[in-house]
């Protein structure tokens, strides 16, 4: 569900979407944490409310975390605030999570459109960010919903639809519209550990969606895949660097390696907004690393709990890099691009 207020070319008017409302005067986003349970919504008009919504995985998938930093600046505008506090908001959010480069990216627009201290073009830019997601998700529905025969088996890991970006999704997205055109396809849901996004949020998604899918822990993505129930893997991304590597949350690598091994096509799906021709290769892309306590234990809406020594050391990288050497074709929102033309350098030759 995307909707968009009024005519695209006023300069601020009130947009929604799955997990995103702007009224025009204030900002809300659906808390993700507390999902699939219950649908409470969290006012974060204000930039220190949506640094930690950012954060704390409220608001989470690389488009979305993008738009909502942007409409909160563009609010923040709106308010009447000085360049050096609108400049101080944009640090904090930018600096919110570290992997997911469609933050950077659409502060930078912001950014660049204050130079001079003059913010008058801020809101409108902020705007364009939320429309330019949502027609970057249906290009990239389009493009990878052509790769999908009648009758697909996919593996889908972390989340990647409605609730990760303002449009139908990355890979989600891919999945929904080949639904949407009538083909038949099941959807095995990587549960996705250690926050659970799969079991969470996909399924919470495909549900109200009305795909079939089946949930499965990460670990069985490889039975799955030697069973030959699944013909096609579609992942999102965070950041994808110049050749073609990719990051996207922990347990894609080890999807990829075990798609690789059984020969079963693998694909992520991405918009423009989210390469980051910066980095040269994979090796590059910064890794967050989050609290220890998320693979000690979980915690959401059924409550917490902790399953091994409280000092056990744990390791938690929230993302991994999957080689490009493992990419069948990278899905984006200007086509699919095979791991060859990637390996040749296709992400510069199109640069803006
Ligand atoms: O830590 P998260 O939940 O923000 O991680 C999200 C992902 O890894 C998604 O796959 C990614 O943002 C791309 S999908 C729009």
């Amino acid at each position: 569900m995307v909707c968009v207020g009024m005519s695209t070319s006023a300069t601020w008017v009130p947009v929604s979407s799955m997990a995103l409302r702007m009224d025009g005067e204030r900002l809300f986003i659906l808390d993700q944490r507390r999902l699939p349970d219950e649908e409470r919504w969290i006012d974060a008009s204000n930039p220190r409310v949506m640094e930690d919504c950012i954060r704390t995985l409220a608001v989470r998938g690389a488009p979305l975390i993008g738009v909502a930093a942007a409409l909160c600046l563009g609010l923040l505008v709106r308010g009447g605030c000085a360049p050096d506090a609108f400049r101080a908001a944009a640090a904090l959010l930018r600096a919110a999570r570290p992997t997911a480069v469609n933050l950077m990216a659409a502060i930078d627009r912001l950014l660049a459109a204050a130079a001079g201290d003059d913010l008058s073009h801020v809101a409108s830019i902020a705007l364009d960010v939320f429309l330019d997601d949502v027609a970057r998700c249906d290009a990239m529905a389009t493009h990878g919903a052509a790769l999908v025969e009648d009758g697909t088996g996919v593996i889908t890991h972390c989340n990647s639809g409605g609730l990760a970006t303002v449009g139908v999704g990355t890979a989600l997205g891919v999945i929904h519209r080949a639904h949407a055109q009538g083909k038949r396809v099941h959807v095995y849901v990587d549960e996705t550990r250690p926050l659970l996004q799969g079991g969470r949020l996909t399924a919470w998604e495909l549900r109200r969606l009305g795909i079939p899918h089946t949930l499965i822990t990460d670990s069985m993505a490889a039975v799955i895949l030697r069973a030959g129930r699944a013909q096609r893997v579609f992942v999102g991304s965070d950041r994808v660097a110049r050749n073609g590597d990719f990051a996207n949350k922990v347990g894609t690598y080890s999807l990829a390696v075990a798609a690789a091994h059984h020969r079963v096509p693998f694909h992520p799906v991405a918009p423009w907004t989210t390469i980051d021709l910066a980095c040269a290769d994979g090796d590059a892309i910064p890794i967050e690393q989050r609290d220890a306590d998320e693979v000690r234990g979980a915690a959401g809406s059924f409550g917490s709990v902790r399953w091994c020594p409280r000092e056990t050391e744990a390791f938690n990288p929230s993302f991994d890099v999957t080689p490009v050497a493992l990419v069948t074709s990278l899905v984006t929102d200007r086509g699919v691009f095979s791991a060859d033309e990637l390996r040749s350098g296709v992400l510069s030759a199109l640069a803006d």
